[in-house]
């Protein structure tokens, strides 16, 4: 962040002098006005939903909303959908720079010696209902790794911060798919180390004690794009929940429960699950007019899941790798007349003609077509956001470690204050 020389002046009813407040540039995007200051002055900003406010700086992810542009480390998220993998960027998120070869293997095997979970851990999936959903399972165990790793806990040593970085990171998919096969009733397996990340999350998921299980290596390939598209994404609900738990001290474990929380909700991470939730609710083609229709009524609260974005207003850069990705996994299988997809393309059509859509610069996000290719890879529609949690891990505790290593204040927003002024306490007699 570089001082601009700018500042803004701010002149307020009731204080004599206009307020000079000093701006600051990034490398790219809109100059930041800094109202720090302001308390000083008895002012507060006033912005719900941060949708004007920087609450940090970063130099992990950029996004141009307008133009559709998404960099990790300056590298434009096709570059990387098509050149690199999940383990490079997560590197890449971590360190700031690509790795070497030799960087990439010792990162990859670092991450591969760290995939098994504590066996102890087991017993804590047993304590759920069957029927649990995965994300609330997700967010305990995520949670209780900090009961377990007790030596990577002290936030202040650069190492414990990284080796909980390689772990969290390896771990995710062996808990991802232990909260699969406890809703299937299923034995757990253990992470296989000649595998790669990705095709040892579907080995996991999909393999049994009882039989071979080899991973289609598209099919591996399509999911390691599947986590490498939600490795990070700036300062979002949940990224900013993970650096606000942070920012109290709490354990690296405990902020990535919290981020994992956070991600849960539908207008967020659990948007891909109610993507096909809506698709099946829709049924047929036939039906799509009525569900747009729905869509646009300011009575209704129905709203076309996959569709918007807080930051983009135009196609959803992730959303275009995915789409391919979605055609090149259901060749694959050999399911590309999917009615789902039909209804999907046919949906995304109308919405991008659709006057409403397009003044309100509604395009199809990251989330619409993930979906359905989870679906066709044999996913349940419960654990899609626990494969988003997954792929986002690196950006939660890459954020995490960039706010603890450099200087932070405990995150504590100010408010609008709109309740009863002070009164005296009323005896229950005379209310
Ligand atoms: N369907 C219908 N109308 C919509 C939609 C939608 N999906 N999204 C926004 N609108 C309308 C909204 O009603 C409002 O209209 P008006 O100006 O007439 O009141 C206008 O568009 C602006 O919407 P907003 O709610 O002010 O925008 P926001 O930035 O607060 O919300 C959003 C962004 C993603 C929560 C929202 O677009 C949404 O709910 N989308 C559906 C859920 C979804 O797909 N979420 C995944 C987001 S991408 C993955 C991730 O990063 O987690």
């Amino acid at each position: 962040m570089t001082d601009t020389n700018k500042t803004a002046s701010l002149t307020v009813p009731g204080i004599a002098e206009p307020i000079e407040l000093a701006m600051h540039s990034g490398t790219l995007g809109p100059d930041v006005i800094d109202v720090s200051k302001l308390v000083g002055k008895g002012l507060f900003t006033y912005d719900p939903g941060f949708v004007s406010t920087a609450a940090c700086d970063s130099d992990l992810t950029y996004i141009d909303g307008d133009n559709g542009v998404l960099l990790h480390g300056g590298y434009p998220i096709e570059q990387l959908a098509e050149h690199s993998n999940y383990l490079e960027l997560c590197y890449l998120l971590l360190n700031g720079e690509l790795p070497t070869k030799q960087q990439a293997e010792e990162f990859e095997t670092t991450i591969t010696n760290h995939t098994m979970v504590h066996e102890q851990l087991a017993q804590f999936f047993r304590g759920f209902r069957r029927d649990a959903h995965p994300m609330a399972i997700m967010c305990g165990v995520v949670g209780a790794l900090s009961a377990f790793y007790h030596d990577s806990l002290d936030i202040d040593e650069e190492h414990h911060r990284s080796v909980t970085a390689h772990r969290l990171i390896a771990k995710m998919p062996t808990l991802a798919a232990m909260s699969y096969k406890y809703s299937q009733g299923q034995p757990f397996m253990y992470p296989r180390n000649d595998l790669g990340y990705a095709a040892n999350f579907l080995y996991m998921m999909f393999g049994t004690p009882c039989e071979n299980y080899e991973p289609n290596p598209i099919i591996a390939k399509a999911m390691d794009r599947i986590f490498l598209l939600h490795a990070d994404h700036e300062q979002n609900a949940s990224t900013s929940t993970v650096r606000l738990a942070g920012s109290t001290g709490a354990n690296p474990f405990a902020c990535v429960a919290a981020g994992i929380a956070a991600l849960w909700g539908p207008s967020h991470g659990g948007a891909n699950e109610a993507v096909l939730n809506m698709l099946a609710e829709i049924g047929d083609e036939s039906r799509i007019d009525e569900y747009v229709a729905k869509a646009k009524d300011k009575d209704d609260p129905f709203r076309l899941m996959g569709f918007g974005h807080r930051v983009y207003k135009n196609y959803d850069p992730r959303a275009k790798v995915m789409q391919q990705t979605c055609h090149e996994v259901l060749s694959e299988l050999g399911v590309e007349d999917s009615p789902t997809l039909k209804m999907a393309q046919r949906l995304e059509q109308i919405a991008l003609e659709d006057p409403y859509f397009v003044e309100r610069k509604l395009y199809p996000n990251v989330d619409f077509y993930s979906g359905i290719i989870l679906k066709a890879i044999g996913i349940p529609e419960e654990l899609f956001t626990v494969i988003f949690a997954t792929g986002r891990t690196p950006g939660w505790i890459a954020q995490w470690n960039e706010m603890i290593s450099g200087s932070y204040k405990i995150g504590r927003p100010r408010q609008l204050y709109r309740g009863p002024a002070k009164r005296d306490y009323t005896p229950m007699a005379k209310r």
